[in-house]
């Protein structure tokens, strides 16, 4: 199994200008790439939270920081963390998506290039599969999240394409999947044509972007005065729901008549424009990602 690579690492870690002593949750804590970093700069003083959705992740976590005693571990998905037994906090991290040994492991189903029944869950509790919206929703409903989630405009070609398939045999590998998008739609770029069809499904199985949305104003909602919380997202989607909360939160609210402000924010934006990964990071992970911070003011 690969090791994942954490992204923008050193940008983030730098912005999220972290001291002793500090209290730091990291939401999506993965392989523990970021987390590392945290614990050495927040030292024994300090007390960092790990949570992931992800039972693998969370037992190679306890494994790394087994000597570590201030350090927790949260199972759960991100939007319904218990944030009254965590309390007030200096410092949030949200690296989102899917990690690298989840991607790279045939048998989590993520993966279009190896063979694996269509998972595609992070939390291997959930009962919702890949599987079970390749074979269960609408047709109308295929086309439209894929549509929506992979932001791929003959959806209708791939949802009809999988229908008439699942009526002959069900649909439940990997290779089934992509092959089906492949022979809907010719490929009409360097990517896999079955790229999109991919990311979509994903989404809808974690409801990836609807726990986005939720979690964001808990995580604000939980920072000190001069808190930070950090955001890494990895496609558009997500980064246009990161930013219109971001712009939301650090904008105050002006009188309609006389334009002056009537009430002032509460936090602002530590960076105007997000950090861009790139390609040099060596990571092609890194290549769609974006930064962006809020800090707590008042
Ligand atoms: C990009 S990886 C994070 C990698 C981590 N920063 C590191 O350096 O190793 C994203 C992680 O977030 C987790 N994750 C994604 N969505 C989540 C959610 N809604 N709640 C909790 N964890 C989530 C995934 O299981 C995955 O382990």
């Amino acid at each position: 199994m690969k090791l994942h690579k954490p992204v923008l690492l050193e940008q983030t870690i730098e912005l999220l200008n972290l001291k002793n002593g500090q209290t730091v949750v990291d939401m999506t804590a993965g392989y523990g790439g970021h987390s590392e970093k945290i614990l050495g700069l927040i030292g024994k003083a300090g007390r960092l939270v790990l949570v992931d959705t992800d039972i693998e992740a969370i037992e190679e976590l306890k494994n790394k920081f087994s000597n570590n005693s201030n350090v927790e571990y949260i199972h759960s998905n991100f939007a319904d963390i218990d944030w009254n037994s965590i309390g007030k906090v200096d410092r949030v991290l949200m690296d989102i998506g899917v990690s690298s040994p989840q991607l790279d492991q045939a048998k989590r189903g993520f993966s279009f290039s190896q063979e694996a029944n269509l998972d595609m869950r992070m939390n291997q509790d959930q009962e919702l599969t890949a599987e079970m919206v390749v074979n269960q929703y609408s047709e109308e409903d295929l086309a439209s999240l894929i549509y929506r989630y992979g932001e791929e405009t003959r959806s209708r070609r791939i949802a009809s394409a999988i229908v008439a398939e699942r009526q002959l045999e069900p649909v439940k590998t990997t290779k089934q999947l992509a092959t089906i998008v492949s022979s809907a739609i010719a490929a009409n770029s360097k990517i896999n044509p079955a790229t999109k069809t991919f990311q979509a499904i994903r989404i809808e199985v974690n409801q990836e972007l609807a726990s986005l949305t939720r979690a964001l104003p808990m995580a604000t909602g939980q920072l000190k005065k001069n808190g930070r919380l950090a955001v890494i997202s990895f496609h558009s989607l997500e980064d246009r729901i990161v930013k219109r909360y971001f712009k939301e939160i650090t904008t105050g609210v002006k009188d309609l008549v006389t334009g002056s402000e009537i009430s002032s924010p509460n936090y602002r934006l530590v960076n105007k424009k997000p950090i861009k990964g790139s390609i040099k990071d060596n990571n092609p992970r890194a290549r769609s990602a974006k930064l962006r911070l809020v800090e707590k003011i008042n």
